[in-house]
């Protein structure tokens, strides 16, 4: 069941089953010291705040699971340190590097980034942060208008065109950063869909013909090399992902599920957090809302199953529940979260003061959290609880 927290994340974190989370997101208060934000931003000791909290979190994640933290230059070689001390430097799985704006205030250096830290409850388990390069906008943006045209002229053209005209295509991409992986996905097939052929021959067995009955295959032995095992043929026959090219057997891998390696610098600018908010006529409530696509990245590159649960124990805005409805919309997925929101008054905001006021709720920003997932409601059919201390739970209407 998703959850709503409104209490001190600690409290929170006290109540939360061992080995339960997959992912854990938080994007913790800088301890900026800056008056400008709806919650408060200055703590005494801002370290033994977020050390506790982290030695809870690491008990809460199971053996697989993977820790997000967002920080900026003001905090980041403590929270390291905090980090591997409680997760232990191996499990120190990298950094990313957030586009924040296009300008900063800074005197000396213009800082335009932010920072993710991804810690492992144990590396060696930890998923492998694969991403299929068609949810990676910078891939997406070439990627699917290609497709588009292959399997386009494959309609209307039949596959011998539209096998020519990826030709051609490719040698436009040859020149383009980051797409040299391209260049293997060289064969369109029955369906118009680009695909990536290997051999399915192999130099470690003995020539000798393989005759499948199951799929009524037959194949000659060839002269120096064997053939993958039987099962491996009725397993991909099994996933339509045979394909043959002059009588000679291949294994399919199509352009559309091909995947690569979370890359260190993401694209994702702040501001677009507050864009995401303005959808649900909510750009005036939280300045530092993080952008929902930034969430959905980090879900996905730790994703074990469709079904995990994610927790993220400074919820703000509520964006990593949107965050994971979306991605369970995309795949069918149900995944749940659990948020956590400090009962905190807004702070400098009066515009969502006002705002929460005309909605009927009080100045509180747990408000602003409840208020987003009701709006996530008109849209995604979904059932959270709202746990307000003492223990009052609520179903939320
Ligand atoms: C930077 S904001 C998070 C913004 C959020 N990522 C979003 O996209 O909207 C940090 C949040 O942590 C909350 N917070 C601070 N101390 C807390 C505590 N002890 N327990 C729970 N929440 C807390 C603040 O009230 C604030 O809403």
């Amino acid at each position: 069941m998703n959850k709503l927290y409104i209490m001190d994340a600690e409290k929170c974190l006290n109540k939360l089953p061992e080995k339960y989370f997959q992912t854990v997101y938080i994007d913790p208060p800088y301890n900026t010291q800056s008056k400008k934000f709806e919650y408060h931003d200055d703590y005494a000791d801002w370290d033994v705040f977020i050390a506790s909290k982290i030695r809870k979190t690491h008990k809460v994640l199971q053996e697989t699971g993977v820790l997000f933290v967002s920080i900026d230059d003001n905090k980041l070689i403590e929270l390291r340190l905090i980090c591997n001390e409680i997760f232990g430097k191996d499990n120190f799985l990298g950094m990313f590097i957030t586009r924040q704006a296009t300008r900063s205030n800074a005197k000396h250096i213009n800082t335009i980034h932010e920072y993710v830290v991804a810690y492992a409850k144990n590396k060696k388990k930890a998923p492998a942060f694969e991403i299929k390069r068609l949810d990676i906008p910078f891939y997406a943006e070439k990627l699917l208008p290609l497709m588009a045209e292959i399997k386009k002229a494959h309609k209307q053209n039949g596959v011998v065109f539209a096998n020519n005209l990826l030709k051609k295509r490719l040698k436009d991409f040859e020149k383009l950063e980051h797409f040299s992986f391209l260049k293997n996905y060289s064969v369109v097939d029955e369906n118009g869909e680009i695909c990536f052929a290997t051999d399915l021959s192999t130099p470690n067995g003995k020539p000798s013909e393989l005759h499948i009955e199951e799929i009524m295959l037959h194949l000659p032995a060839l002269k120096t090399r064997g053939w993958s095992s039987k099962e491996k043929f009725i397993q991909l026959f099994n996933e339509n992902k045979l394909l043959f090219k002059q009588g000679r057997p291949y294994e399919k891998h199509l352009l559309s599920e091909s995947k690569d390696n979370a890359m260190s610098i993401l694209n994702f600018y702040s501001r677009q957090g507050k864009h995401d908010l303005a959808k649900w006529g909510m750009e005036n409530t939280l300045s530092t809302a993080k952008p929902v696509e930034l969430i959905k990245y980090l879900i996905k590159i730790s994703q074990i199953s469709p079904h995990d649960k994610i927790l993220d124990f400074f919820a703000g805005s509520g964006t990593t529940a949107q965050a994971v409805l979306e991605c369970n919309k995309e795949d069918g997925g149900q995944r749940e979260f659990v948020l956590c929101q400090i009962d905190e008054p807004i702070q400098n905001n009066s515009k969502a003061v006002d705002y929460l006021k005309q909605n009927g709720c009080s100045n509180q920003i747990s408000e602003i959290t409840n208020l987003r997932l009701k709006r996530l409601q008109h849209v995604f059919s979904f059932d959270y609880q709202k746990i307000i201390e003492p223990e009052m739970i609520f179903q939320a209407a």
